[in-house]
């Protein structure tokens, strides 16, 4: 690892408290979701025989139900240009993002994973990974409901209880599956002014390619702001994120989300096995900062990867992306706007993507949320694309070729195209997308 002395000195000391971010890259078995431990937490049932809807919902292999697993935690770099206290914000949030939660720390009554690393952990710790979370909800009429009085619509699969499970419930008519997304430079994607966002809503877009800003409602600082993270930018800031991933992944709640989900609604389960006193995450006085905190300062802070040097072929296909229209959603390059910290401060950030909302046509997945509908999804960046396989939100794509042929609604005019080039230049931008 080049770095220099400072940082060298940081990761040491964070070498030293046990955690491994100077160690080799360790082989991923295929499906991250097994295996199971004997005497781990209990796992729902999967969803009582409803009929799905769509036929994109057939249960791939990673949707077996999953017991939690533990993972070693993998290196990733800091942005370059950190100040020494930033550098220690960051190895403050590695840890804390590796860290294993136990019932006793508030883990639970009802989770998904123990930790953030189980699920975010392919090309380096906080990358993405096939482990996949379920959605569900109701519809009728054409009317969405998310069933929140059940538990909807995300569901925890797991509980530290047997008695507290949650179930996919027998209203459902919906069920959805979300693969998890990387998260490497998403420091860079939160510095991005709004009105460089906006700006794409604006453009009246070739193909009949609209693309809508997802306004959300956040919950840090209570402003209405234009949503960039998740599947459905459902959120405005990594630190909503992080409050809402420990009380939803996790079951650890927070000054933002101070209350447990009650397993399927139920209240009495809960008040039965919610024995910690809410919320289970508080500000340390200490430090001034709480666990989630710390994990948004670990992806604020986390470096994009580095994209490879370009071959002629994937050279060729740089203009192959151009010509065909992936860029007119999959903005290739946009700016942080100006920024206290000077590693965020107007910097290129070469994500792929306008942040914006599309209608998808048959990919949608049916659940609405919050002003997404159920056809909707935000362009998701492609830069990381080369070590983030499965693809699309469900992960049904196994490759990159069969990710864009499913590109429907606003992506069709693109994707017809993409089918009509020649196979060798098919074969150079999918070239140029590796290499991002
Ligand atoms: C059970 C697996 C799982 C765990 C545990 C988990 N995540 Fe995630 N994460 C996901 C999935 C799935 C998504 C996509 C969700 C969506 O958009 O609906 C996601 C998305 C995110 C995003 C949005 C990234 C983007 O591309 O815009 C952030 C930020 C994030 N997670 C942070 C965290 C943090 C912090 C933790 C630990 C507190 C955590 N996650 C724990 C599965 C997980
Ligand atoms: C209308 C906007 C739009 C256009 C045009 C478009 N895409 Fe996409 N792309 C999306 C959206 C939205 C998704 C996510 C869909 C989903 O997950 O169901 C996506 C997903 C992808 C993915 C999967 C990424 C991942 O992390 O899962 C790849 C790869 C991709 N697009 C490449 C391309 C290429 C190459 C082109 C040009 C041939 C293209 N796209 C054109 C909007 C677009």
């Amino acid at each position: 690892m080049k770095t220099n002395p400072l940082i060298h000195h940081v990761l040491l000391a964070v070498a030293s408290t046990g955690l491994s971010l100077a160690q080799a890259p360790i082989p991923q078995p295929p499906h991250s979701g097994q295996p199971l431990p004997p005497n781990g937490p209990q796992q729902a049932a999967p969803f009582h025989g409803q009929p799905l809807q769509r036929a994109a919902m057939r249960p791939r292999p990673s949707h077996r139900p999953m017991a939690p697993v533990t993972r070693p935690a993998r290196p990733s770099d800091p942005l370059p240009g950190l100040s020494a206290d930033l550098l220690l914000a960051f190895s403050d949030g590695f840890e804390e993002f590796t860290k294993e939660e136990t019932a006793d720390g508030g883990l639970g009554p009802i989770f998904n994973q123990s930790s953030c690393v189980t699920c975010h952990l392919q090309g380096g710790t906080g990358g993405a990974s096939r482990i996949t979370v379920t959605r569900f909800g109701r519809v009728e009429k054409g009317i969405f409901n998310s069933l929140d009085a059940l538990g909807g619509s995300l569901l925890q699969a797991l509980s530290i209880d047997p008695a507290a499970r949650e179930f996919v419930p027998r209203e459902a008519n919906i069920v959805s599956h979300r693969q998890t997304t990387p998260l490497f430079g998403l420091g860079l994607v939160e510095a991005i002014p709004e009105s460089t966002i906006l700006a794409g809503v604006r453009s009246g877009k070739p193909d009949g390619v609209k693309g809508k800003a997802h306004l959300v409602t956040d919950v840090v600082s209570g402003k209405t702001m234009v949503g960039r993270f998740g599947w459905k930018a459902q959120q405005a800031t990594l630190l909503a994120f992080s409050a809402d991933a420990y009380v939803n992944e996790m079951g650890v709640t927070n000054r933002f989300f101070p209350t447990e989900n009650a397993p399927n609604g139920k209240a009495d389960v809960l008040a039965a096995y919610d024995t910690i006193a809410d919320p289970e995450d508080s500000i340390d006085p200490a430090t001034g900062k709480a666990d989630i905190d710390h994990s948004a300062d670990f992806m604020r802070f986390l470096a994009p990867l580095r994209p490879l040097p370009l071959s002629d072929s994937a050279n060729a296909g740089k203009t192959v992306f151009q010509s065909t229209g992936c860029a007119v959603c999959h903005t290739p390059r946009m700016f942080t706007g100006t920024n206290d910290i000077p590693a965020l401060n107007q910097k290129a950030v070469d994500l792929y993507s306008d942040l914006l909302l599309h209608e998808m046509g048959i990919l949608g997945d049916g659940i609405v949320q919050g002003e997404a509908s159920g056809r909707e999804f935000k362009t998701p960046p492609l830069w990381g694309a080369r070590v983030s396989a499965p693809y699309l939100h469900d992960g049904r794509a196994p490759t990159l070729d069969a990710a864009i042929r499913a590109h429907d609604g606003e992506g069709a005019a693109s994707k017809i195209r993409y089918t009509k080039l020649s196979v060798q230049q098919r074969q150079q931008l999918l070239d140029f997308i590796e290499t991002l």
